[in-house]
């Protein structure tokens, strides 16, 4: 038996990075796992890689910030497999752009994807969970989203994205818990993904740079070491959890 035996779960963002960690990861425990993103062909070609290896999963191109597109998914993972039981909205962009520096479409576009897209998606999801007994959502934050300051790789718009994320998440676990629906938050620091080498980092530039305010070796983390916070909380292992915020960070926020 897996940790998500008879789960289905959606994920944002699947095509790489944490999000394509969480998809392996869930299917290596027994979920059927839908991989959404915007990317088609990284999508595509991680979705058979993981049926390759044995896993159910299917793909389904999404935007997050597209309410038509949300309706697509959910229709589409209801007629395979006739429900879903957690939602992972990880999907994420940053423009690292500071308040004087951003242009409103940046600002707009970094709100559009990591806050209006993690609402769309639980949007989507909460009545089907209220409908068939509860849920999980877990939604992928970020320690800029807590401390700011250099953890938001100096994206002023992608600080408050993050920080609505956080509220956002505490806001509907409070409402939809009498459903049986948890809502929890998950915080990384600096983990070496797409995102870090398009800002230009290599996993050992990372390391470097941040070995004094990231006291735990080796100063920058792994994708897998996310998915593992997304499998508990996605887990009927977190049934009694909340409204949490699972901070890894390799210690960075406590710097
Ligand atoms: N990498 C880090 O250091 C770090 C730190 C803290 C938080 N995060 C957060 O973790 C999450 C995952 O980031 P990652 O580092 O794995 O990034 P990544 O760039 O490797 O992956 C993000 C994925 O989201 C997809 N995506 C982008 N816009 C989308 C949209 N509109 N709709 C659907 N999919 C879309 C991309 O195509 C990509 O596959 C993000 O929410 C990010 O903000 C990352």
């Amino acid at each position: 038996m897996g940790r998500l035996s008879g789960k289905v779960a959606i994920i944002t963002g699947a095509a790489s990075g944490m999000g394509l960690a969480g998809a392996q990861l869930f299917a290596s425990e027994g979920a059927t796992v839908v991989l959404t993103d915007v990317a088609a062909e990284a999508l595509s070609r991680e979705t058979e890689a993981i049926v390759d290896a044995g896993g159910q999963a299917t793909s389904v191109l999404l935007d997050v910030a597209d309410a038509a597109s949300w309706l697509n998914v959910l229709d589409h993972t209801l007629k395979a497999f006739g429900g879903v039981d957690v939602l992972v909205n990880n999907a994420g962009i940053q423009i690292a752009k500071g308040v004087l520096e951003a242009e409103l479409d940046d600002w707009n576009k970094v709100l559009g994807v990591n806050t209006t897209g993690v609402w769309l998606g639980m949007k989507a999801v909460l009545p089907h969970f209220q409908q068939h007994g509860g849920g999980s959502i877990v939604n992928v934050s970020s320690i800029g989203g807590i401390i700011g300051g250099l953890a938001d790789g100096g994206g002023a718009a992608y600080s408050a994205s993050k920080g609505a994320v956080r509220s956002l998440t505490k806001h509907a676990a409070q409402w939809f818990a009498k459903d049986n629906v948890r809502v929890n938050s998950i915080h990384p620091g600096a983990v070496y993904t797409g995102m870090a080498a398009g800002l230009g980092y290599t996993k050992e530039s990372i390391s470097e740079q941040y070995a004094t305010e990231i006291p735990l070796p080796p100063h920058v983390g792994d994708p897998i070491d996310i998915a593992y916070g997304m499998l508990y909380l996605a887990s009927d292992e977190s049934k009694y959890v909340t409204a949490a915020e699972l901070v890894i960070d390799g210690g960075w926020s406590t710097h």
